[in-house]
């Protein structure tokens, strides 16, 4: 294939930046920004004579050996004040040199701008005529990944997870000279990953974990499921990649005097075996690069342009419009819902009550009142408000607002009229108003509905605890999934950094949740196939009653599929209906729950199966399944911490698997 003319100008580009900063041994930063918006300064003002004083005081400095400089020089309105601050694992003489390259870059760069910030692999620094030490500033943020995907999103994703909050305790609570952790993980496919964090030292504790919670979450915009990513942000950093980045032994030994030359950066934007073999190429034409030069310059800003606003925060701004529009006032949802009165209660959720709520337009709104502490300050909540807002599918409860004052946190949904499925499906009495046709449509609206949370939406939302009441239905009984995205407005596991927290409802949760806190898509897959299990025979998983045992719908169910009598499971009210689409449901309803998360089917094999019937299904292999733990059957949401006992209470008891028996011959004995 023809290489695009603009690619090979892009090519050239390399090639000339590369020359560039060879002759001028200044690289390019990794990013920077120049703050037009924050005014300019004339030449030869004060204000420039006191910004170049301070810059080479801070690049000469030879007093500081921990990185961080912070800075001013100048009275009244020509004060500057500037940061400077190193990698965590870079050794005093590279540090300077690298603020020396970044104060020449960067006052070339923002010429006349009172503020700027620019970012190498190996230090940051920023000025400005504002004061800015002391202070948290989230923004504004630069992402990077590369191009690489994770062999197990969920795997690697779950371990990074796990590898960036432990890290992001160790680096807030660093000290005064330095906020810096770095380390590693094992992910999945045998691969190794690395991150580092850090924040400016300056910042408190706390300071520092509210800016590196936000650059965690930032993760699941910029590089979710990408082997390497960075976020930078004025106030901290974080980055991480699945080969080795920094100097592991900085931390053990600070003053060590063999230099460690800094690892080769390997995935920035630009990889190096290319540029290598451009260079190779292209070097002696160098005289057409002097032409190719200004059409660069015009490019590369296009192109960081649109890789890094257009994809990144720039564009999560440009979307999100004021959080005025989302935000209602508290007096306006008091009245909608007769100050919080009993008879507007609609239920009680895991997170607090709900109300039925009327707001002066007339329109019907069910407003959710949390009653836990997130965990989140009101910046992180109104951002994560605004971005399970935009979660908009028909089999979504639409999230309207939220309200916050007065230390009261409330969620604005709208109104679906009809309860919630657990109030059909297991009352003796209205589950015969539920006939076939509904229940299936039921079952394909939510499936699909978690297609879109799992795949289709930028946030690639995990619901957790997805059940029976969490399922709401409108006037023409038409699914609607509620309280996802709850993970995101609470920040799960953040109080106490040793303390895993599993919320989700028993009888859902797929084995793995519930043994290890793992989550995944697949852990959704389980609950849905265990809400699939409970539409078609009308039974609760835990608590389903056989004659007079009580056992679990999971287990008899597979029982009785291996033993050829699973429309046993069929709801006795479901007179009419296709036998063949309700034993598939069974199927696939088994499918979904099988122990092995690689063997549950994603959620849009999941519609597939639904939708064809020609699409032959796997033979099921043994679910997981916990019997009769009648002391737990009726607990509703709970959590454990990792250290107590509770986990094993719920070892699964298995039955042998003998799924080759499973006559294929005619799809669904009697
Ligand atoms: C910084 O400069 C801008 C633009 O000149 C000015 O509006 C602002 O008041 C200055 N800030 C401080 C703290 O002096
Ligand atoms: C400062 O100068 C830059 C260009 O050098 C310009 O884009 C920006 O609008 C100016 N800002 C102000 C506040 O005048
Ligand atoms: C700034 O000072 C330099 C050297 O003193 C001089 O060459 C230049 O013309 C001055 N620029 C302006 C805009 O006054
Ligand atoms: C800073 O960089 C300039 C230009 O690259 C160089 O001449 C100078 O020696 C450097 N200073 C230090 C202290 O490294
Ligand atoms: C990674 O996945 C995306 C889509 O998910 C794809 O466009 C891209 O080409 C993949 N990258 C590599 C290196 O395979
Ligand atoms: C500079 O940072 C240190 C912490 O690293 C802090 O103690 C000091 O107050 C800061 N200086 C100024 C002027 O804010």
């Amino acid at each position: 294939m023809a290489m695009a003319p603009s690619r090979v100008i892009s090519l050239l580009c390399l090639l000339v930046t590369l020359l560039i900063s060879h002759t001028t041994a200044q690289p390019s930063f990794l990013y920077h920004f120049c703050m037009n918006d924050k005014g300019n300064y004339t030449e030869n003002s004060s204000y420039q004579t006191n910004l170049n004083t301070l810059l080479s005081t801070l690049s000469t400095n030879t007093q500081i050996d921990f990185g961080f400089y912070n800075f001013s020089e100048g009275q009244n309105s020509d004060k500057v004040n500037a940061i400077g601050m190193c990698r965590g694992d870079i050794k005093p003489d590279a540090c300077r040199s690298c603020l020396n390259d970044s104060r020449l870059l960067l006052t070339q760069r923002c010429p006349n701008q009172k503020e700027a910030i620019g970012w190498y692999d190996n230090c940051m620094l920023r000025y400005s005529n504002r004061s800015i030490f002391n202070t948290m500033e989230p923004d504004p943020t630069y992402f990077l990944w590369d191009q690489n995907n994770a062999t197990d999103v969920d795997q690697f994703n779950d371990a990074l997870r796990g590898l960036v909050d432990s890290l992001r305790s160790k680096a807030a609570s660093g000290d005064s000279l330095k906020k810096y952790a770095a380390g590693s993980a094992s992910g999945p496919s045998f691969q190794t990953i690395f991150a580092l964090l850090q924040c400016t030292p300056d910042l408190s504790e706390q300071q520092c974990n509210d800016c590196l919670v936000r650059a965690i979450s930032d993760i699941s915009s910029c590089c979710s499921g990408k082997t390497s990513g960075r976020i930078g942000k004025p106030s901290c950093n974080l980055r991480f990649d699945t080969s080795p980045f920094y100097d592991s032994s900085a931390d053990a030994s600070p003053s060590s005097p063999p230099q460690v030359p800094p690892p080769p950066d390997t995935s920035t934007k630009g990889n190096s075996n290319t540029t290598r073999i451009v260079i190779a190429v292209v070097v002696p034409i160098v005289g057409i690069a002097v032409l190719v030069i200004s059409a660069c310059i015009f490019l590369r800003a296009r192109k960081q342009r649109k890789n890094v606003d257009t994809e990144g925060v720039g564009e999560v701004e440009d979307e999100i419009e004021p959080t005025e529009t989302l935000q209602f006032n508290f007096d306006t949802i008091r009245m909608a819902t007769n100050n919080f009165s009993e008879t507007n209660t609609l239920g009680r959720g895991g997170f607090g009550p709900v109300y039925k709520g009327k707001l002066s337009n007339g329109q019907e709104v069910a407003v959710k009142r949390l009653s836990m502490n997130s965990g989140q300050g009101d910046v992180e909540f109104k951002n994560e408000v605004q971005l399970v807002a935009k979660l908009q599918h028909r089999n979504l409860v639409r999230l309207l607002g939220f309200s916050l004052e007065r230390k009261e946190r409330l969620l604005v949904y709208e109104f679906v009229p009809n309860k919630s499925l657990d109030y059909f499906i297991f009352d003796p009495i209205k589950r015969a108003h539920l006939n076939w046709e509904t229940r299936y449509k039921i079952i394909g609206g939510i499936a699909r509905g978690l297609v879109y949370l799992h795949e289709d939406s930028r946030l690639r939302i995990i619901h957790r605890d997805l059940k029976a009441s969490n399922i709401l239905l409108d006037k023409e009984m038409n699914p609607k999934i509620s309280d996802f995205g709850m993970a995101r407005l609470f920040v799960m596991d953040q109080t106490q950094a040793n303390t895993s927290r599993i919320v989700g409802t028993y009888g859902y949760m797929a084995p793995e949740y519930v043994m290890q806190g793992q989550f995944s898509v697949k852990s959704d897959v389980f609950s849905f196939g265990v809400l699939v299990l409970e539409i078609v025979s009308g039974q609760k998983n835990s608590g389903f009653r056989n004659g007079d045992r009580i056992e679990d719908l999971i287990g008899y169910a597979w029982k009785s599929w291996r033993e050829g009598t699973a429309s046993n499971l069929i709801d006795p009210t479901l007179n009419a209906g296709s036998r063949n689409e309700i034993m598939r449901c069974i199927h696939i309803g088994l499918l979904c729950v099988q122990d092995h998360l690689a063997d549950r089917p994603t959620m849009a094999s999941v519609v597939l199966m639904l939708n064809s019937y020609s699409h032959t299904l796997p033979v099921p292999t043994e679910p997981a399944f916990f019997m009769n733990n009648r002391g737990l059957s009726d607990i509703q949401s709970w959590e454990y911490n990792s250290g107590t006992t509770e986990p094993s209470k719920l070892k699964s008891k298995s039955v042998k698997s003998h799924s080759s028996e499973v006559s294929t011959d005619e799809p669904y004995p009697r």
